[in-house]
């Protein structure tokens, strides 16, 4: 982790509101094929004795915000680790865009354009917001470490281009107004949607967001949620682990529940609502624990 570190949580309120009207969409995102994004076809992971997942079955379609829910525990963010090459699958598969991923490593999967944020933020704490973002976007440009050393043209095209882009992010998010704060300095909210920034400047085909609004207050959160559905509306794929039903309710398209390491029910989320399967497992876990 070297630099990377787990931030305390520290509610606090939304200090800039979020200019949704700049245009964050990148081209490679729009062209691309209906259907399938990405699936996840009967993954198990055994983590000694516990089956952390447990054929696990289930499919992300391009352009719509799926919802991964279900009690701590459930595997949620396991699911996560397995997508994004923190873990291997100790059987089954993960195809993203038709192709498995097999045994890719962390960089070369955020390459192929699935990005995610932490359920624990992890930030650069001694770097700028802005720092932050264009470490996201240092992940999808082309040139090397050479052409950096030897300031070749295209690099530092590269490097104007990466800046404007992360002006952007931070506009869109909130957060311009904070460029150059050191990250630690920024009240949790800002550091909240600072990751999602970071992880949009990737350039992700794919946004995988780990209970994003964990620590906010229900405004914060339903400000939040409009964020991610304003995310979707510039052609991003969203994945959203979120433990609070009825707010995943309201912002997802579909909706996949874990319990205990499987997939207890999938489905819309007026289905997955009256599902007596997901009201058992929810029955008695209060849906504020994180
Ligand atoms: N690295 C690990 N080593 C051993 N067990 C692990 C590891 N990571 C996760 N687990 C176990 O796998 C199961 C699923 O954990 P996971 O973190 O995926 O749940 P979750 O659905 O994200 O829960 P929460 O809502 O609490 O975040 C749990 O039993 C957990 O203890
Ligand atoms: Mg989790």
């Amino acid at each position: 982790m070297s630099e990377e570190q787990t931030m305390s949580q520290r509610p606090e309120g939304l200090s800039e509101t979020p200019d949704t009207s700049v245009d964050i969409s990148v081209e490679e995102v729009a062209h691309l094929p209906e259907g399938k994004m990405l699936e996840v076809d009967d993954v198990t992971l055994r983590f000694g004795g516990v089956k952390a997942l447990d054929g696990v079955s289930f499919h992300i379609n391009t352009g719509e915000i799926l919802g991964l829910i279900g009690p701590n525990g459930a595997g949620k963010t396991t699911c996560f680790n397995v997508m994004t090459g923190v873990y291997q699958p100790t059987s089954g598969d993960v195809r993203f865009l038709g192709e498995p991923l097999g045994r890719q490593k962390r960089f070369k999967i955020t390459k192929l354009g699935i990005a995610r944020t932490f359920q624990n933020i992890r930030l650069f704490h001694n770097m700028t917001a802005l720092e932050n973002v264009l470490v996201g976007a240092d992940a999808h440009h082309s040139t090397g470490i050479v052409s950096a050393l030897l300031r070749l043209p295209k690099h530092r095209r590269e490097e104007a281009e990466g800046l404007d882009r992360a002006h952007e992010l931070l506009k869109f998010m909130g957060l311009e107004r904070r460029a150059d704060e050191l990250a630690r300095n920024l009240p949790y909210g800002d550091q909240r949607r600072l990751e999602i920034a970071r992880a949009l400047a990737t350039n992700p085909k794919l946004l995988c967001l780990d209970e994003p609004a964990a620590g906010f207050n229900p405004a914060e959160k339903v400000k939040l949620m409009e964020l991610i559905q304003s995310i979707r509306e510039q052609g991003y794929t969203v994945l959203l682990i979120e433990h609070d039903m009825r707010l995943v309710m309201g912002v997802t398209d579909r909706i996949v529940v874990l319990e205990f390491g499987k997939k207890i029910a999938e489905g819309l989320p007026a289905e997955i609502r009256d599902n007596p399967a997901v009201i058992a497992a929810y029955l008695g876990v209060d849906e504020n624990a994180s």
